[in-house]
């Protein structure tokens, strides 16, 4: 195919691919299946590979997300981003249709009446049809320029329809999490361990914080839009007029809505609004009032704060009295103990609540709730569940103060293992490495890439060996056999799945593998000793030959002892080391008590009986010596990796480590080199940018060499 060839076919696939993602996000009509747009996706891809400088960065294949950049740039808004009036009452719904009389100096004034979405505002602009950029509100001045992350949102179209898009267009809305979206994404990060979002804006809010738009892109965002900003090379009249621009155009308008033009009209808007709005996808706390007509709305005009022809009608939370029956605590997969209040069932906000959090001890005694209690319950950004607070006057005379660890019995109620209150924190927690809450999430740590890399071993089959009692250790996947894996069932007892024997094959393969391969800042890093992560278990296995030295350290006894603001420098013993700052006396205690304990001894000799002996990680057995003196290649330079390599950037990482180099995250004038792959955009403008050295895989090879 000739460029001129290639040009027009992805030309023409580009817009085959907008129209169905319009039909598919916009219009809910499918006209191929996902299989078949799968595979025009693919098509175009393929041609971009070939003929990278055709590819544009307004591609639907730019969707999933781009390499991760240093930091958001600014823009200033055309036209500044104003705020909405609140107003908390139907008398004050009164005041301002009165104002609106008053000022138009007409009977009526047609307006509309629609959901204030809860998400977060931006601006989205599009010039001749393609999308130029999108950005927070920021200070209403300025915002940060989000557009990579704007664009993993699908609903958002990248480019206009041919002949129907103005000059400039630029769309004010709302990003937000679908509420059915934000369950599926707390559910997946409570199963892996990771902290949990409060509600769907601050989970929205958080997606489009992220400096890599590949993680964005696996966030459930949507986008609805709801005003206009700069528009050029079209005449509006109304909002209606606005409304039919959208549709032609393909993007999302907030719906429902409602016309009205008198004060009863608008309050039986908000009434039936009300009763609608719980069935809605997004959160809403409100109703959007709106003069209708532009000229009316440039007539009224605006404060320095909001516009004078809108007004945000904010319903009041519900909340409502019910009994609580009891507190049971829950065991989480990291082991912190929930306690949760378990409620007479009772309709609040749209659903019945019967179940919720009381978060942990703090908590409970701030509010001093007891079992028995009548309390007040409503849903916390319209969402969760929550306790606001005890009905005093209606409480047993007889009840008494609730504490966790009474009830327990200081006994975690899975496990019955010990249960301790970690230093700065206020929740109680589950200190049994082997307690069967959490092993499932030990055991995901233990096969995630990470660590062990035995991703064979996939979450679903990881839950399922933790449920059936055939791993109760991480240790136990070692034991498995190609024979009990092809017939384990993977599925429910109703509905049986059998792993199968060729799974079963390359999980043992894999196993075998690891076990054998992976060095020792692996296997430390996979065991999940509180207080280790990935840096910590490398400098730790830098420090030592193996776990037996490890378990018995002298460096970790030394600095065990350290107290806030001691140095290491200044122990004769530590300096020699050169200990990076993520080992510290924490990291130190918390090593030496895992393997002075049961679990870490029962980890150690199980090891020795399975064979595992992980080798040191680099050949140096003092590397810090080594770099001081000189010795290393790398000694004394500073790298940052980017884009793609022929292998994973940890490995890289290592490597450059081990020859007495540093790696940091990002790009500044102290950085000596950037190791770049294929890609890797905005650090390699800022090295050039800087003036660091931009340097290939080879280049390094040879360097070190
Ligand atoms: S119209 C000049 N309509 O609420 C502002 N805004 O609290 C006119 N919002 O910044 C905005 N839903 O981001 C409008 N249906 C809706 C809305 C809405 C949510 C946001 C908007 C605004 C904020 C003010």
């Amino acid at each position: 195919m000739t460029e001129v060839e290639a040009a027009a076919k992805i030309a023409e696939l580009s817009a085959e691919l907008d129209r169905h993602n319009r039909l598919y996000y916009i219009d809910a009509a499918p006209e191929i299946s996902d299989l078949e747009y799968d595979k025009l996706f693919r098509e175009l891809e393929v041609l971009e590979e070939q003929f990278p400088n055709l590819a544009s960065p307004n591609s639907p294949t730019k969707r999933v997300g781009g390499a991760p950049i240093d930091g958001f740039e600014q823009i200033q808004h055309a036209v500044p981003m104003l705020s909405i009036d609140d107003v908390f009452s139907e008398e004050e719904v009164e005041d301002f249709f009165k104002r609106l009389v008053k000022n138009l100096g007409t009977e009526t004034v047609p307006v509309i009446i629609e959901p204030k979405i809860d998400g977060v505002a931006v601006s989205i602009v599009y010039r001749d049809g393609e999308l130029e950029y999108a950005a927070t509100r920021g200070d209403g001045t300025t915002g940060d320029v989000i557009t990579e992350n704007v664009k993993t949102i699908r609903s958002v179209p990248i480019r206009l329809p041919e002949g129907k898009a103005p000059t400039i267009l630029e769309v004010r809305g709302e990003i937000f999490m679908p509420n059915a979206g934000f369950a599926k994404l707390n559910e997946d990060r409570d199963a892996a361990g990771l902290q949990t979002f409060v509600n769907p804006r601050n989970a929205a809010a958080g997606a489009l914080k992220l400096l890599d738009s590949r993680e964005v892109a696996k966030r459930p965002l949507d986008f609805i839009g709801h005003g206009s900003g700069q528009l050029e090379g079209v005449k509006l009249k109304s909002v209606t007029d606005f409304h039919d621009l959208l549709d032609e155009v393909g993007i999302p308008k907030n719906r429902p809505i409602w016309h009205a033009d008198s004060l009863e009209g608008i309050l039986d808007a908000i009434r039936e609004l009300d009763e609608k709005r719980h069935e809605l996808e997004y959160g809403t706390d409100g109703a959007v009032i709106k003069v209708i007509d532009l000229a009316d709305q440039e007539q009224l005009g605006a404060t320095s704060r909001a516009p004078r022809w809108s007004a945000a009608f904010k319903y009041p939370p519900e909340q409502k009295e019910t009994l609580l029956k009891s507190i049971t605590i829950q065991v989480g997969r990291t082991g912190t103990l929930t306690p949760v209040a378990e409620l007479e069932p009772v309709f609040v906000s749209g659903t019945t609540v019967r179940r919720a959090t009381l978060h942990n001890q703090d908590e409970i005694d701030r509010k001093d709730v007891r079992v028995g209690d009548t309390v007040v319950v409503h849903k916390a950004g319209e969402i969760i569940p929550e306790v606001i607070r005890v009905v005093k006057d209606k409480r047993d005379l007889l009840s008494v103060p609730y504490s966790i660890y009474d009830e327990v019995d200081g006994k975690c109620p899975s496990c019955g293992g010990p249960i301790e209150q970690p230093e700065g924190f206020v929740a109680w927690k589950c200190v049994n490495y082997a307690c069967p809450a959490q092993m499932a999430t030990r055991v995901k740590q233990f096969v995630s890439r990470k660590a062990l890399d035995i991703e064979s071993v996939g979450t679903i089959v990881a839950e399922k060996l933790v449920e059936r009692g055939r791993v109760t250790s991480p240790l136990d996947l070692f034991t498995l056999t190609v024979e009990e894996l092809g017939t384990f069932n993977i599925g429910t007892d109703d509905e049986p799945r059998m792993l199968g024997e060729k799974n079963g094959a390359r999980i043992v393969q894999t196993c075998e593998r690891a076990k054998n391969e992976k060095p020792l800042s692996k296997w430390i890093y996979s065991l999940g000793i509180p207080q280790v992560g990935e840096s910590a278990s490398a400098e730790l296995a830098r420090l030592h030959q193996n776990f037996a030295e490890l378990a018995e350290s002298p460096v970790l006894q030394e600095l065990r002892t350290f107290k806030l603001g001691q140095r290491k420098e200044d122990s004769p013993f530590l300096a020699e080391y050169e200990i990076a700052s993520e080992v510290g006396p924490t990291v130190a205690g918390s090593v030496l008590d895992f393997f002075a304990g049961e679990t870490g001894r029962a980890l150690l000799d199980r090891m020795a009986e399975l064979g595992i002996d992980p080798k040191p990680d680099n050949y140096a057995p003092k590397p810090a010596a080594a770099a001081a003196s000189g010795d290393a290649p790398l000694a004394g330079k500073t790298f940052v990796i980017t884009g793609k390599l022929s292998a994973g950037r940890d490995e890289f990482k290592a490597k450059i480590q081990s020859l007495g180099g540093k790696v940091t995250g990002s790009i500044s004038k102290n950085t000596d080199f950037l190791l770049a792959g294929e890609g890797g955009g905005s650090k390699r403008t800022k090295a050039e940018t800087l003036e660091v050295p931009v340097i290939s895989e080879e280049e390094l090879e040879a360097m070190i060499s």
